[in-house]
């Protein structure tokens, strides 16, 4: 979240009483790593299974949860209907839900959603009867209409035992949906394709050759992006990391299948951008079983140079906007620059790995984004900024 997005991270969470209440913990958790101040309201029956104590230690903030004894205000409902960038329920209960659709406002949590001017979003978080039961369908339908966004519920095993539709969507499906709605949807219709992360290039069945690349930029990039509206495609080398809700994700290991998956994905994408630390050689003939320690295999291993993916979509992208990215320990925009030119990007995202915001593995970035106009530097940011960031420059790009 950057830009004019970047003061759009208050939360209200609401918070009903519902088995799934404590997981309301975890989605208030998630919000903050990513950035959002959150606050809570509660029902009292929310009370009964995560007391208030628990989400006012979480957020930092009082929890409201009655309309007249809310600290350092007279009128809580408004005060933080107000506050709020969006209001997400969790979980929202069959009764809530109903009260929603009606417009009854009897507690502080429903008198806060009723205040809301916001953007909501709904978890609902109930036994499938519950759940499938007509006026809760009915209600639900109404709150859409109204524009009021969902995510899940899911299906599985519910609290009650039963098996069925009614189950508390993902915590990080949650938080995902949740920022989706902080930010402008400025690149709904734009096909994205993203590549993250090392490679491994097999030297014998059991050694390879790799980096020290572990894609957290990549995939910030491929998670901003899908907020934003994007469709994307991530090429991803092998990472540890999730993957982002919404994003479709194409798992390689080696340069060449990152190669051969890149040109394939790019001929349906308007834009690429390659984050991958892709190795520059690979063993020419990777041996079919284990090589016994001796120096003679060592020296017989023959390296040849990888085609150079980036390079190749430069060659063929017409009108389409390709970034690149440069790290480096030394004369980072010069450097920089000369991959611009050489390889025929249109932005290269360059950064200096050999300072710790900014190396292999941060949870932020301090890059320069150098382009044919010139280098804008910027900040060290969470990598969810910095992503923002970058696709600002290719939206910019692309409207040109
Ligand atoms: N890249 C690629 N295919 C390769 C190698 C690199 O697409 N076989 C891309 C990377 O994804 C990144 C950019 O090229 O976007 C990095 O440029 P590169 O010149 O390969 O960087 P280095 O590997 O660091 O090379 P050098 O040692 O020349 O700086």
């Amino acid at each position: 979240m950057t830009g004019e997005t970047s003061e759009r991270r208050r939360v209200l969470l609401a918070v009903c009483g519902g088995i799934a209440a404590y997981k309301a913990c975890e989605v208030l958790r998630g919000l903050q790593k990513a950035g959002c101040d959150v606050r809570v309201t509660m029902t009292q029956d929310a009370g009964r299974f995560v007391g208030a104590t628990t989400f006012e230690a979480l957020s930092g903030a009082p929890v409201a949860t009655s309309l007249y004894e809310y600290p350092g205000s007279a009128i809580p409902h408004i005060e933080l209907a107000e506050w709020a960038d969006v209001a997400v329920v969790v979980p929202a209960t069959a009764n809530v839900m109903a009260k929603m659709a009606c417009g009854i406002a009897d507690d502080c949590l429903t008198t806060t959603l009723l205040a809301c001017a916001c953007p909501v979003l709904v978890a609902p978080g109930m036994n499938v009867h519950m759940w499938q039961n007509p006026a809760t369908q009915a209600n639900a339908n109404t709150l859409r209409e109204r524009g009021v966004s969902f995510v899940g519920p899911d299906t599985g095993r519910l609290a009650c035992g039963d098996v069925g539709e009614g189950k508390l969507a993902g915590v990080d499906e949650i938080v995902e949906a949740a920022l989706a709605l902080l930010v402008p949807h400025d690149l709904e219709g734009l096909r994205l394709l993203v590549n993250a992360g090392p490679t491994h290039e097999a030297i014998d069945p059991v050694r390879y050759i790799a980096n020290r690349s572990t894609g957290k930029m990549g995939y910030a990039i491929a998670a901003a992006a899908t907020r934003r509206g994007a469709e994307v495609t991530l090429v991803s080398g092998p990472t540890s990391l999730p993957t982002p809700a919404g994003v479709r994700r194409v798992d390689v290991e080696s340069a060449a299948q990152m190669h051969d998956a890149m040109l394939v994905e790019f001929k349906d994408a308007d834009v690429a951008i390659c984050s991958a630390a892709v190795a520059d050689y690979t063993p020419a003939t990777p041996a079919d079983h284990k090589l016994k320690k001796s120096r003679e295999h060592l020296d017989a291993i023959e390296l040849t140079e990888t085609a150079d993916i980036l390079a190749d979509l430069c060659g063929c992208k017409g009108k389409r906007v390709v970034v690149g990215f440069a790290a480096e320990t030394d004369d980072l925009l010069v450097h920089a620059k000369e991959k611009l030119e050489r390889k025929g990007a249109d932005l290269i995202v360059a950064n200096d790995v050999s300072r710790p915001e900014s190396t292999f593995g941060a949870d932020t970035n301090r890059v320069a984004l150098v382009g044919a106009g010139g280098v804008e530097q910027l900040d060290t940011m969470p990598l969810a900024d910095v992503a923002n960031a970058i696709l600002d420059a290719v939206l910019q790009r692309l409207s040109r």
